[in-house]
């Protein structure tokens, strides 16, 4: 017989169906048994009366299971069954534990055993050990509140896939094996065996591609894109994280910021219409502004931080292009100029000749934006520089040579100077932005397998060391580790 999932369950009413599921609670009572089973699709109650045979098989179940039951679906008339319909006919919506009918069993065959779990995957885990979690995040996704953060994530990319493809945007992939940019983090590196003792990076941002895409003629583009940063862990970073990342030819900053306020404001009447966004169109703050009145660049602009629903958008612009680097790893580049967001952006219209002409440089204000929510950062973009002598210009106001510029942007100068049209764009903080909407304290909460806060997955075990032989291919020798002294 055709499996049928918890939640189509009402539709069958009185007729025998099967369920593929988990035991999630197991009630003996004797000459009764009580369960309550748990498929993607929601959770239903089963029982076992009046049949020896099935009640024997029911007292050998235990929790987390996963079984085939067989069962004739009744009407439920309880108190609570009837505030399920109550509330179904009330708002449409089915919760997921279904109420309103359950499974009179008739037969159950066990697909697999399992071992008693570490934790109660019955209930949240947001207070369970993390380390814990994270060990057996296999578990830790079972639950109902992780199950629904992964389902929420799935249908907010969904709706951004579909809103872009509406709108002539093409999803391409880029390299994961790419060359080192100079986005600011430190870059993950790979050995190439075909290429002794060179390295790839892995992508900080997709940030060149996309706008060699542009290059390539093909105007509108968008990723789910991985992006790669050894940078220190916080609640709102992780070493690997996606970024919704999207780039536009033949646009100014007032088209990119249009278009993202738009499908933001869609994610969340559709998907989340018991939230309120505080403030459309979304309000704009200067950066000199939001410093002064918030003291950061990410301001939290919400009128009443008691609402989990409350949603505050703000976009933060007029962003000076470059600033002083006070606090450099590197002595000799202290006092240097460095760029605020991205080397590639472009300046504000107005101040195009003083980018050209290297003046004035404090003074220049870049066409970026940030856009934050609730005191987060969850995305940044600009419009570039498309022209390749002010791309040089920026690079030489950067310190680099002549020889360097050529070295590193070579091929980036070379495709702006064969008719790339004007472009921007932007990369939201895909996890942030779902960890905000999700009311969650850390994007670990949202991504499926995240690292903890070294670093490492507790439930790989990496990063882990490699074979001798694996490096002898690579032609690489490990030095010895220096205790901190
Ligand atoms: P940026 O570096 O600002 O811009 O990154 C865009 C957004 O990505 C999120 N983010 C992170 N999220 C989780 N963990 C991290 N370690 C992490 N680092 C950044 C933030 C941030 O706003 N290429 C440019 C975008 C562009 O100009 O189009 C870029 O990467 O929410």
């Amino acid at each position: 017989m055709k499996r049928t999932h918890i939640k189509n369950l009402h539709q069958q009413q009185g007729e025998t169906v099967v369920i593929n599921c988990w035991v999630d609670v197991a009630r003996d009572q004797g000459k009764m048994a009580f369960f309550d089973f748990r498929d993607a699709s929601g959770k239903v109650q089963g029982v076992v009366f009046g049949k020896p045979e099935v009640l024997e098989i029911a007292k050998t179940l235990r929790p987390e299971w996963v079984v085939e039951v067989t069962g004739i679906v009744n009407e439920r008339n309880v108190k609570n069954a009837k505030e399920f319909k109550e509330e179904v006919a009330e708002t449409g919506k089915r919760d997921f534990f279904v109420k309103d009918v359950e499974l009179e069993i008739t037969d159950f065959k066990v697909l697999n055993k399992a071992e008693t779990p570490v934790f109660e995957v019955t209930e949240s885990t947001v207070n369970t050990n993390e380390e814990v979690r994270l060990k057996n995040r296999y578990l830790d996704l079972r639950t109902e509140r992780m199950q629904n953060n992964m389902k929420m994530r799935h249908r907010v990319a969904k709706l951004c896939r579909d809103y872009l493809d509406e709108n002539d945007f093409l999803e391409l992939e880029t390299p994961i094996l790419t060359k080192s940019t100079p986005e600011g983090a430190r870059d993950y590196v790979v050995p190439s065996r075909l290429s002794p003792h060179n390295f790839y990076a892995l992508p900080q941002s997709p940030q060149q591609y996309k706008q060699l895409l542009m290059t390539s003629g093909m105007e509108r583009y968008f990723q789910f894109a991985r992006c790669m940063r050894d940078e220190d862990l916080r609640g709102d970073r992780q070493p690997e994280f996606t970024q919704l990342d999207i780039e536009m030819s033949f646009v100014s900053e007032e088209d990119i910021m249009q278009m993202n306020e738009d499908l933001l404001i869609k994610i969340v009447t559709e998907l989340y219409p018991e939230k309120k966004i505080q403030q459309i169109p979304f309000p704009r703050i200067p950066y000199a502004e939001a410093m002064e009145k918030y003291g950061n660049d990410r301001p939290d602009i919400r009128e009443n931080k008691d609402d989990e629903n409350l949603l505050a958008f703000c976009w933060v612009v007029d962003f000076p292009f470059f600033e002083k680097t006070a606090d450099s790893d590197d002595p000799q580049a202290q006092g240097e100029w460095t760029f605020t967001h991205n080397p590639f952006s472009l300046s504000k219209p107005e101040h195009i000749e003083n980018l050209k002409n290297k003046e004035n440089i404090a003074d220049i204000m870049a066409a970026q934006y940030d856009i934050c929510l609730n005191g987060y950062e969850i995305g940044g973009g600009s419009v570039r520089a498309h022209d390749p002598e002010i791309l040089k210009s920026i690079l030489s106001i950067l310190g680099h040579s002549e020889e360097k510029i050529q070295e590193n942007f070579g091929h980036m100068l070379k495709a702006l100077g064969s008719g790339t049209p004007p472009h921007g764009g932007i990369a939201w903080g895909f996890d942030r932005l779902m960890m905000i909407l999700q009311n969650e304290r850390t994007i670990r909460e949202v991504i499926a397998f995240p690292k903890n806060g070294e670093g490492r997955d507790p439930m790989m075990e990496s990063p882990s060391s490699v074979s001798e032989d694996q490096l002898n291919e690579l032609h690489i020798q490990l030095k010895q580790i220096k205790k901190p002294q």
